[in-house]
C-alpha cells in the first residue's frame, strides 16, 4: 500500500480540525474542548508576540492535546492539575504527536499540558515551556466555562480563578498574558461562538498542509496510533482489514486505481471510533441501547471526518 498511495493529496490540516472536533463528541461537557483551548492559546501567543511558527506549533499542540485520553472518564476527570492519573494521557499524547512530521515539534507541549509550574524543572525561557504553560492555562480555563450559562456573566469569576493560579500552578507571566487578552469582550464571544471551527480554519494560525506520499505513510502510523491502539482488542484491526481488502481486490482482478481507493477506505474505515469512549468499545457484555447508538454513530462520524478533507 505504501508506495501505491503516492498519488493521493490529502488536506491534513482540515483533517486535524475534524479529528479535533470528533475527539470531543463523546460527552456534552467536552464539546469543542480541544478547539476552544487552541483558540485561547492562539490569542495568548499573539499577545506574547511569539513568532508565527511558534504560534502554529502551540496551536497544533492545543487542538489535539488530549489525543492520548482514550476513555470518557479519562477525558472529563482531569480537573485536578496535580492528579497522578493525568500522566498517562500526556505521555501517550506525546508519543502520538512524535509519529507525525508536522506534529512532532508540538510533542513536548502536549507532554507538559498538566504539569503545574511548581513541578516544572525547567526555566520558563527553555524551549516550549512557556507555551506548555499557556496550554495548561487555556485547558483549565476552558473546563471552567459553564456551557449552560451566558459567557459574559462568567468572565469576572473566570479571570479571578486564573489570577489565583499565578505563581504555584501557572507562571505569573502566562497568567498576565491571559488577564490582558481577557479584558476584551470579543475574546470571550469569539471563544464561545458556535462557528468557532470555521473561524479557526479560515482565520487561525495553521497553514494548510497537504499530504504527499511521505506524509500519507506517516498518516497510516498516526491513524493506527489513534484508532487501533485505543483498545487491545483492535490493536491490529486496521492493518488486518487493509491487508484482506488488498487480497480481495487482487483476487477480483480490480484495477490498481480501485484497489488504492479500497485500501485507503480500509485504513480509515474506523476513524470515527475516536468519538466513541473506550468503555463502550471494550465492554465485554451486551451493550445497552444508548451504548449501541454510540457505536452506530462511528461509521457516520468517519464519513463526516473524511468528507471534509
Ligand atoms: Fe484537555
Ligand atoms: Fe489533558
Ligand atoms: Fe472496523
Amino acid at each position: 500500500m505504501k508506495t501505491r498511495i503516492s498519488g493521493k493529496q490529502i488536506n491534513m490540516s482540515d483533517l486535524m480540525f475534524s479529528i479535533s472536533e470528533a475527539m470531543d463528541v463523546a460527552h456534552h461537557k467536552l464539546a469543542l474542548h480541544q478547539l476552544r483551548t487552541a483558540y485561547i492559546c492562539w490569542k495568548m501567543a499573539e499577545e506574547a508576540v511569539l513568532a508565527p511558527a511558534q504560534i502554529e506549533k502551540l496551536f497544533l499542540a492545543a487542538m489535539l492535546h488530549d489525543i492520548g485520553a482514550f476513555t470518557a472518564l479519562e477525558k472529563i476527570s482531569h480537573y485536578e492539575f496535580e492528579a497522578e492519573d493525568c500522566e498517562p494521557h500526556c505521555l501517550r499524547g506525546e508519543l502520538i504527536y512524535r509519529q507525525v512530521p508536522w506534529l512532532a515539534a508540538s510533542a513536548k507541549m502536549v507532554r507538559l499540558h498538566h504539569t503545574p509550574w511548581c513541578r516544572c524543572n525547567e526555566s520558563i525561557d527553555a524551549p516550549d515551556v512557556m507555551e506548555a504553560q499557556m496550554l495548561m492555562l487555556a485547558e483549565k480555563l476552558e473546563r471552567e466555562i459553564d456551557r449552560e450559562g451566558y459567557i459574559l456573566n462568567q468572565t469576572s469569576a473566570l479571570r479571578e480563578k486564573m489570577h489565583n493560579m499565578a505563581g504555584k500552578i501557572i507562571h505569573t507571566r502566562v497568567v498576565e498574558l491571559f488577564l490582558c487578552i481577557s479584558e476584551n469582550e470579543a475574546f470571550w464571544l469569539e471563544l464561545t461562538a458556535p462557528n468557532l471551527m470555521n473561524f479557526l480554519k479560515y482565520k487561525g494560525p495553521v497553514q494548510h498542509i497537504y499530504g504527499d506520499a511521505a506524509a500519507a505513510l506517516k498518516m497510516e502510523e498516526f491513524f493506527t496510533a489513534i484508532i487501533d491502539f485505543r483498545s487491545k482488542y483492535t490493536a491490529s484491526h486496521t492493518a488486518g482489514v487493509s491487508s484482506c481488502t488488498n487480497s480481495l481486490g487482487i483476487l477480483l482482478g480490480l484495477p490498481e486505481s480501485e484497489r488504492v481507493e479500497l485500501e485507503l477506505a480500509a485504513t480509515l474505515h474506523d476513524l470515527g471510533k475516536i468519538g466513541v469512549p473506550n468503555e463502550i468499545l471494550e465492554k465485554p457484555g451486551q451493550l445497552t441501547r444508548q451504548e449501541f447508538a454510540m457505536i452506530k454513530m462511528h461509521s457516520y462520524l468517519t464519513f463526516t471526518l473524511l468528507d471534509s478533507v
